[in-house]
């Protein structure tokens, strides 16, 4: 049965995304009720500064700076928490829980630092949280994890999700322009967050991954227990080995489930994926992901990861949801609660690596660097030479077979010491799908 009066939303920020959560809930008022079965009114929206010139005309009696009042009014039904940054939108987001109301976020680094807690005051006052909006912008990835391949239990699941990583990876490719000289024009576009390190240096992407590891896995992976990298160090001269190897470098996030040992591993990392893999294909800011279920088998999902209109597109689906829920008084399923899975160790891990190295262009060198490797267990599959500036030094690209993360580790730590290295060595996972737990 639907609210008398209708369901009332609250939006708190109406930046980029506020604005168009506002503008296409307005545009597409009547369908939209029609799909959530109920009427609901654009209530009450929160902003920092009451006189900035928006894109939505707002009545001047529905607007706040003071986001708290609409997490505590009664008479909202939907707090959708659209502000950004993680203190203001944690206190805020609390509130609205503890009051039994419905919370709608595309907020991805609150839900990573504190989905636990937050799930947590959910349920103990009744109230829910929806999050499509925080993974991968426009694909409806968290609804196909929670509806669609419910029955699925997943081994592997991978993919690109920070568009602006791989702007600048697909420019840099396509132009053989530098990572400076890409990243100045995605600033310019606005691609690019205030703190740039969250998409630079891969948190972006992680905060994204540990929500899917939580909806995929039912547990809250810690961000300092994950290995999270960017694409600082990716060079011109890297992508140009791949593209000679047959790969693309795309930046990774991948989480695997071992289910017979019972533990999972994520990470963000720039790797070589195939050319003719999808993801290989996947270019400029859309993102996609790979989602093996053991039951479904491989499915992938591509689209616009950010930007207004794809990320209201996701707000305003979970919004309807939130809505039919309250109308008809449905229960949201429980995610799973699998607090106790363990992660995997770096001995559990198994890649093949693209290793770079700079070394000292002398007799024997070569077969130095084999032999450490040889040594810690790791078979090399190819090696390519390059004389670099004619400085005495060369740059040595070599691949390996499947190897773990630990035998990897110990090879790259005496490869460090040695005395031919002229820097540390640079490594770049393969996306061969050998890859997986043991
Ligand atoms: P913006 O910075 O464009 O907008 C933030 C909004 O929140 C502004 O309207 C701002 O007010 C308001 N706000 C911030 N702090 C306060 C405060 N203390 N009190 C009241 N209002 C406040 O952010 P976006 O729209 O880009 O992002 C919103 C959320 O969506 C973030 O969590 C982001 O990670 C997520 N997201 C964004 C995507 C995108 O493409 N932009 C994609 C996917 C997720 P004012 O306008 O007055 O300054
Ligand atoms: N900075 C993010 C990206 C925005 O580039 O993908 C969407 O979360």
């Amino acid at each position: 049965m639907s609210k008398a009066g209708g369901i009332r939303i609250g939006v708190v920020g109406l930046g980029t995304v506020g604005q168009g959560v506002w503008k296409h809930l307005r545009a597409r008022q009547p369908e939209l009720e029609l799909h959530m079965g109920g009427k609901f009114v654009l209530a009450r929206a929160a902003v920092r500064h009451l006189d900035k010139k928006r894109s939505v005309r707002i009545p001047a009696k529905a607007l706040t700076d003071d986001p708290m009042s609409i997490a505590c009014d009664p008479e909202i039904d939907i707090l959708c928490e659209l502000m950004g940054g993680t203190r203001e939108a944690l206190a805020v987001t609390k509130a609205a829980l503890k009051a039994g109301k419905t919370v709608v976020t595309a907020n991805k680094a609150l839900l990573c630092e504190h989905g636990e807690e937050l799930f947590a005051l959910a349920r103990q006052n009744g109230a829910h949280i929806y999050f499509e909006a925080s993974v991968a912008g426009g694909i409806p990835i968290i609804k196909a994890l929670r509806e669609g391949l419910v029955v699925n239990h997943f081994p592997l699941i991978y993919g690109i999700l920070n568009g602006t990583c791989n702007y600048i990876l697909t420019r840099m490719e396509r132009e053989g322009q530098s990572f400076e000289a890409i990243l100045e024009d995605a600033r310019k576009l606005g691609y690019v967050e205030a703190d740039e390190s969250l998409d630079l240096d891969g948190w972006d992407a992680a905060h994204k991954a540990v929500i899917i590891a939580y909806l995929a896995h039912g547990k809250w992976i810690p961000l300092k227990k994950m290995p999270v990298e960017g694409i600082r160090d990716v060079t011109l001269e890297d992508i140009q080995w791949a593209q000679r190897l047959g790969f693309k470098i795309k930046l990774l996030a991948l989480i695997l489930r071992d289910f017979k040992n019972g533990h999972v591993f994520a990470s963000v990392q720039p790797a070589l994926v195939p050319g003719d893999m999808v993801l290989g294909n996947v270019d400029g800011v859309f993102n996609a992901i790979s989602v093996t279920g053991d039951i479904v088998g491989e499915s992938v999902y591509i689209g616009r990861g950010a930007g207004q209109d794809a990320t209201a597109s996701a707000v305003i689906s979970d919004i309807i949801d939130a809505g039919t829920t309250i109308s008809h008084g449905i229960r949201p399923e429980e995610p799973l609660n699998c607090a106790d899975l363990k992660l995997a160790k770096p001995e559990d891990v198994y890649r093949s690596f693209y290793v770079r190295l700079s070394v000292k262009d002398r007799p024997g060198v070569l077969a130095e660097v084999a032999g450490i490797l040889a040594e810690e267990g790791i078979s090399i599959e190819s090696v390519l030479q390059r004389p670099n500036g004619g400085q005495g030094l060369a740059n040595l690209v070599l691949t390996t077979h499947v190897c773990t993360e630990a035998a990897m580790a110990a090879a790259v730590a005496r490869l460090k010491r040695h005395k031919s290295l002229n820097r540390k060595p640079f490594l770049l996972r393969i996306a061969d799908f050998a890859q997986r737990l043991g």
